[in-house]
Formats: structure tokens, C-alpha cells, sequence
């Protein structure tokens, strides 16, 4: 089993800030963050993974200044600190292709990638928020389908940058004068229909080959994207049957781009609430959601459910089924209203839903009762792994780490030590050869 240390801030739990055992401005702090980082390394983690946008979160009029998640540091300069103060873990961050250029950002990873020994991982996302165009120069968000065709290009880009050496050209020949051999240098020369890149780039290879392609954004578009490329999938799934039905899915799809789908990793984002008894963790749970201030409640609520104007709907009315897909996270507000269906939920119990775990999978119960679940999905073939999202920081994240994993070691479900040094070693992906390299399939593949 793969686990993923998704860390928001001071918590996935939108009030998490508000709770006596947090320090609330943890999320502007790199002390925090450094021990939240060796807490998973603790837990023999594969990864910490930061999400991120370039806009401030809930920035509606009513709800401005009730959350902490309005700041936090920006995670590609985080993660070379993280390096500093961790050894094994890998290391893993968002970076959108809508609002970056991949010759800079190629550079940004590989440096990451060096810095750390092999531990960096990309989380490629198309970005969903107005706010971000507003940041970018731009007077709104590109539509849907602008975002991927983008995005497809831009990672076969990236991924061209990275190969501009091969391996084994730096000769640093001091006798003979030569420092690196012209002949295993590639020059890009791209011209597409959003970049046009000569390359090469000005840093080796990463120790990785590529860093980690990590991806998030499960709508039609965001699957097409991640069976072609990525290698490990970022996804909210709530129902057994959903994750399974998504991960046969985009394994078969895979497989049609001719890839091994054991090359892959699907691993669902899931919030555990950890209690000595089930009803301790709803009690647990039920403080934090009675931390959250009802104008940030709707704002989060509006936010995911596509930013329409939800005043007409009644507290105690059934989740409408026709809310428009718009052009942001549509896979989002389908997985809303298919789990409101679902339950037969009404507007209030959507609320209270995605308001607490903003719409991943929510698991309360003791250390062994989350295992259990846990487990079964791992081995119904209904995930990879899981990314963990503690609801509060470092406190939800020790307690998974001192009650939960120990359980899964003792089952034979997870490591109790790392035996290699990379990510790719951890999350057991090959490294990949190279573009340019004849003997690579895995590039072949994927030419253009
Ligand atoms: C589990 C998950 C996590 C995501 N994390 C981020 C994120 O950190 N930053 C971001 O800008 N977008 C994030 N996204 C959304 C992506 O930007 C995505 O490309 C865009 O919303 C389109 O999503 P869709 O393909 O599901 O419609 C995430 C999406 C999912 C499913």
C-alpha cells in the first residue's frame, strides 16, 4: 500500500485553525511544516504532497478573513528545505500547466529532483479558480477544455526539457578540456500550438530521469491526461464502487496509450478521524465542524459546487441533480451529487459533508476499524494507496502515524522500512530511460 501525506496548512479541516491544539499560523511557518514532514518519515510515508493555487482561498466578501488557508508558503520552495531536514521521503508538490511556462518550471523540478537525492514528484493540475486567471494576467479562467489541450502539451514538453541530456554526457574531462558531450545533448526546437521551445535545459537529467508525474483533476479530459502520462493519480472518491470502477478504468485506458497499468498508482485523498471508540472519533469530528463559522460553510459549499448562487436552495430539500458542470472542477461537483443521490442526502447533509472534508472520503472510527477500511479497498483493487488528509496538524497526522500504520505494517500492508532512496523506488516505478535513448520502450510510447 502507497501513502501519501496530503498536508493542508494546519489541517484538511477547513476550521482546523480554530482548535486549541493548533497552532493556528502554522501554515506561514517552515518549523511546522519541517516536523510534519519527519512525522511522516516516521511513518515511513512514500511522500508528502502539497496541493496549492496562486490565489488566496475564499476570498468572498462574506467570508473574508475566516480562514487560515488564506496564506501559506509556497510549496516548490518548500520542498528543498524539506530536503534539508528529511532523507527518504519523497517529496511532492502542485504546479499548474495553466499558469506556468514548462522551460522554467522543468528547471524548478530538476532542482528540486537534484537538491534532494531523486525525492521530487510533479502534481500536474489545469487549475480550477477564477482568482488565479486574475493573478495571471488573464480576464478569466481558460475554458475546460483550453486547460488540458494545454496541459497535454506542456507535459510532453516538460518531459522533452528534462531529457536534454542524456544520462552519461557529463564528462568533466579535465585532462582533455571537454566538459559534457555535444553528441548527448538534444536540442528541443518545439513549435506547438501553445509553446514554442528551443531547449535544451541548462541543468542535467534529474536523478529520477523525470521527477515523479504525479496528477489531479478526475473529469473526462483529467482521465485522458492521466492515462496518458502520469504515474501516480491524485483522485476524490467516496463509495468502494466508485473508486474501483475509476481506477479499472483509467488502467484500462492506460493500457489503450500502451502502458503498463501497474505503472500507475491510484491513490483516492481520504480524511481520517482516529478515536479510542467510534463515537469518540464523531465526537472528535463534530468539534471541529462546529469550529466552522456558516459564511465560510457557504463559501466552501458554493466554491464546489461550481460558484452558483446557492440562496434559492432549502436547508432540508434533496440535492439537486442538474447542477451545471461550468468550466472549473467539474469532476468535483458530479462526485457531489452522485454521493448526495447516493444517501439521499439533503442540502444540510451536503453541507455538513463537504464543508468538513471538502468532498474526499471521510473515515471515522478506531485505529482498527479505519485499517480495516483501508484495507479493503487496497485489496478490492479500489486503490494503490491513499492519500492521507489529516484533519488537523501535526495532531491528526501523529496519531495516523502512531496508531494506524503501525496496524497496517503488522498486516503486511505497508512497509516498515524504506528499501530504496527515490520516490520512484518507494512508490515502485521505474525510472525512465529517456527520449533520445534507443533502447527505451517507455519513451516510445509516449513520442509524439
Ligand atoms: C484530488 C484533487 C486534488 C486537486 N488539487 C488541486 C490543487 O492543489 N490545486 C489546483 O489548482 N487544482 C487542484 N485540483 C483541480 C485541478 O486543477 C483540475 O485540473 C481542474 O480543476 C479540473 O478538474 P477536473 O478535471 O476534475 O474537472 C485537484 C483536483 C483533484 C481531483
Amino acid at each position: 500500500m502507497r501513502l501519501g501525506a496530503f498536508l493542508q496548512d494546519v489541517g484538511h479541516h477547513i476550521a482546523a485553525w480554530r482548535h486549541p491544539d493548533v497552532p493556528a499560523t502554522g501554515g506561514i511557518s517552515f518549523g511546522h511544516y519541517a516536523r510534519l514532514a519527519q512525522i511522516a518519515e516516521r511513518g515511513k510515508f512514500d511522500a508528502v504532497f502539497f496541493g496549492d493555487m496562486s490565489t488566496i482561498m475564499y476570498p468572498e466578501d462574506e467570508a473574508l478573513g475566516q480562514t487560515a488557508r488564506a496564506v501559506h508558503i509556497e510549496p516548490q520552495s518548500l520542498l528543498p528545505a524539506l530536503a534539508m531536514v528529511t532523507g527518504r521521503i519523497g517529496l511532492i508538490s502542485t504546479a499548474s500547466t495553466t499558469y506556468n511556462e514548462p522551460y522554467a518550471l522543468a528547471r524548478r523540478f530538476a532542482a528540486i529532483d537534484h537538491i534532494s537525492g531523486g525525492r521530487a514528484g510533479w502534481n500536474i493540475v489545469t487549475s480550477w479558480t477564477h482568482g488565479e486567471a486574475l493573478n495571471a494576467s488573464l480576464a478569466a479562467l481558460p475554458t475546460h477544455d483550453e486547460r488540458y489541450v494545454r496541459a497535454e502539451e506542456f507535459v510532453d514538453v516538460i518531459r522533452d526539457l528534462w531529457d536534454s541530456f542524456d544520462d552519461d554526457a557529463i564528462l568533466a574531462d579535465k585532462d582533455s578540456g571537454q566538459f559534457f558531450d555535444p553528441a548527448r545533448l538534444h536540442v528541443l526546437n518545439h513549435k506547438g500550438q501553445h509553446f514554442q521551445v528551443r531547449g535544451p535545459l541548462n541543468v542535467t537529467r534529474p536523478p529520477q530521469g523525470w521527477p515523479v508525474l504525479v496528477q489531479a483533476g478526475s473529469s473526462d479530459d483529467g482521465q485522458a491526461l492521466a492515462a496518458r502520462v502520469a504515474e501516480v493519480i491524485f483522485t476524490a472518491q467516496t463509495g468502494i464502487e466508485d473508486s474501483l470502477a475509476f481506477r479499472t478504468k483509467i488502467r484500462a485506458r492506460a493500457a489503450g496509450f500502451g502502458r503498463d497499468p501497474d505503472g500507475i498508482k491510484v491513490m483516492p485523498g481520504v480524511m481520517p478521524v482516529v478515536g479510542r471508540s467510534r463515537a469518540e472519533a464523531e465526537d472528535k469530528f463534530h468539534r471541529f465542524q462546529e469550529l466552522i463559522r456558516p459564511e465560510i460553510g457557504w463559501a466552501i459549499m458554493r466554491r464546489h459546487l461550481g460558484g452558483h448562487d446557492l440562496s434559492g436552495l432549502l436547508p432540508d430539500a434533496p440535492v439537486p441533480q442538474d447542477l451545471p458542470l461550468g468550466e472549473g472542477n467539474q469532476s468535483r461537483i458530479r462526485l457531489l451529487m452522485t454521493v448526495a443521490a447516493r444517501e439521499g442526502w439533503t442540502v444540510r447533509d451536503l453541507y455538513w459533508y463537504v464543508v468538513g472534508s471538502r468532498g474526499h472520503w471521510l473515515l471515522l472510527g478506531t485505529a482498527e476499524e479505519i485499517a480495516d477500511q483501508l484495507e479493503a479497498r487496497f485489496t478490492a483493487g479500489a486503490a494503490d494507496g491513499f492519500n492521507i488528509m489529516p484533519p488537523w496538524l501535526p495532531g491528526g497526522l501523529e496519531e495516523f502515524v502512531d496508531q494506524v500504520v503501525p496496524i497496517l505494517q503488522r498486516r503486511g500492508l505497508f512497509r516498515t522500512d524504506y528499501s530504496g532512496t527515490t520516490l520512484r523506488d518507494h512508490l515502485g516505478l521505474a525510472r525512465p530511460r529517456g527520449r533520445y535513448s534507443d533502447a527505451d520502450t517507455s519513451i516510445q510510447q509516449v513520442s509524439r
